[in-house]
């Protein structure tokens, strides 16, 4: 798809946005698009990304850039990934299904919540990229325990362990809305019943105690990469490398846990510094364009994720709108390298970003 191409006159993500707020209902709007408290830190998210500034470089010859990069032993179309974000089918009854369907047309990964809405062998069925599973540990651990292995059987490649979870957000949007599931909203992969209420259901089902040794306990579960997402210190970046994490994700949930929290573009560099190398550092929360993208990676994540502008694509337009949303964003991705001379992904550095002498 190019910038002119665009299918429904949708010319952003932001316009995605905008169309999927009328054709959703608003407490289910208000559950996708909220954060936690007065939702200071969603809004905290896209103002890093619309503060930073990328220096372009002329006459660089670089012509169309290659977006591809590879991540934990596997090529990408671009450093991006679909965020594990609950219950897919609520934008679109089609859910996960559709959505990795439009992931493997992309090529990119897709994080698959342990919320979904489809059953992991559907949307292994469906996919042509790798699928990740996102780990909520249990109180219960045998029902933790089967969800990974029943994910590691249909096919997924590595588990991506929440960290920033043991309770879910205050999120007054849905306590003001009384925010129940909609008709035929279930998770598919969890036993039982008692989930019409996510808040409540966290409330008792959550591990408020999980400690460093849940890395151990899944790796003696599974032989699957683990990667750790809610990470936004270095302190936190340095116990995870510590208890063997082979990636972290820099992640404040999208605003949805503790609000005050720090913009996850705005940690990047320090959790960056204490990582060290030592294994990929991806990043989610607030990235709406291909530039922001390029953002990221010059200060040091190796990819990002995305995490309600695919629900948005998904709601707008089923797997093709999904497919539309990835397309725009490694256009524009795309587009910012070409401006700012990047020829590869592994080009990009602070060089690109302005520091605030520069802007003036
Ligand atoms: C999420 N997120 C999330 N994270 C996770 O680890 N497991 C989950 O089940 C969910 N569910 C979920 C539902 C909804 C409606 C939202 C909006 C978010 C958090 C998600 O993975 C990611 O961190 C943020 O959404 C990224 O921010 P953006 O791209 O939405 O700004």
């Amino acid at each position: 798809m190019t910038g002119v191409d665009a299918p429904r006159g949708l010319h952003t993500l932001a316009d995605y946005a905008v169309r999927a707020s009328v054709a959703l209902p608003r407490a289910t709007w208000d559950f996708l698009e909220g954060g936690a408290g007065e939702e200071r830190t969603l809004a905290a998210n896209t103002d890093a990304f619309d503060r930073t500034r990328l220096l372009p470089r002329v006459l660089s010859g670089v012509g169309r850039p290659d977006t591809a990069t590879r991540i934990l032993g596997r090529t990408w179309a671009a450093p991006l990934a679909i965020a594990p974000v609950a219950y897919h089918t609520m934008a679109h009854p089609s859910g996960e299904v559709a959505t990795a369907r439009a992931a493997g047309r992309a090529g990119l990964p897709f994080v698959v919540s342990t919320f979904a809405g489809r059953t992991f062998e559907d949307i292994a069925e469906a996919a042509d990229a790798p699928l990740w599973l996102q780990v909520y540990c249990f109180r219960d651990r045998a029902v933790t325990r089967e969800l990974v292995e029943r994910a590691e059987r249909a096919g997924f490649e590595a588990l991506v362990l929440t960290v920033d979870a043991p309770r879910l957000g205050r999120r007054l949007r849905d306590l003001r809305n009384g925010f129940r599931l909609p008709e035929g909203v279930t998770p598919a992969n969890l036993p039982g019943d008692g989930f019409a209420s996510p808040a409540d259901h966290a409330r008792t089902a959550f591990d408020d105690t999980l400690d460093w040794s849940v890395i151990d306990w899944l790796r003696s579960i599974s032989s699957l990469p683990v990667l750790v997402k809610g990470v936004l210190t270095a302190a936190d970046a340095h116990r995870a490398l510590a208890a063997g994490a082979d990636a972290v994700v820099v992640s404040n949930h999208g605003g949805r846990q503790l609000d005050g929290v720090p913009a996850t573009l705005d940690v990047l560099p320090k959790v960056v510094a204490a990582v060290a190398g030592n294994c990929p550092v991806l990043l989610d929360g607030g990235v709406r364009r291909g530039r922001d993208v390029l953002s990221a990676l010059a200060l040091g994540a190796d990819a990002v994720l995305l995490g309600r502008p695919v629900l948005h694509g998904l709601a707008v337009g089923q797997e093709d709108g999904v497919g539309e949303v990835l397309g725009m964003v490694v256009e524009e991705l795309a587009e910012a390298m070409t401006f700012t001379g990047t020829a590869t992904v592994a080009e990009a550095g602070p060089h690109l970003v302005a520091t605030p002498t520069d802007s003036h």
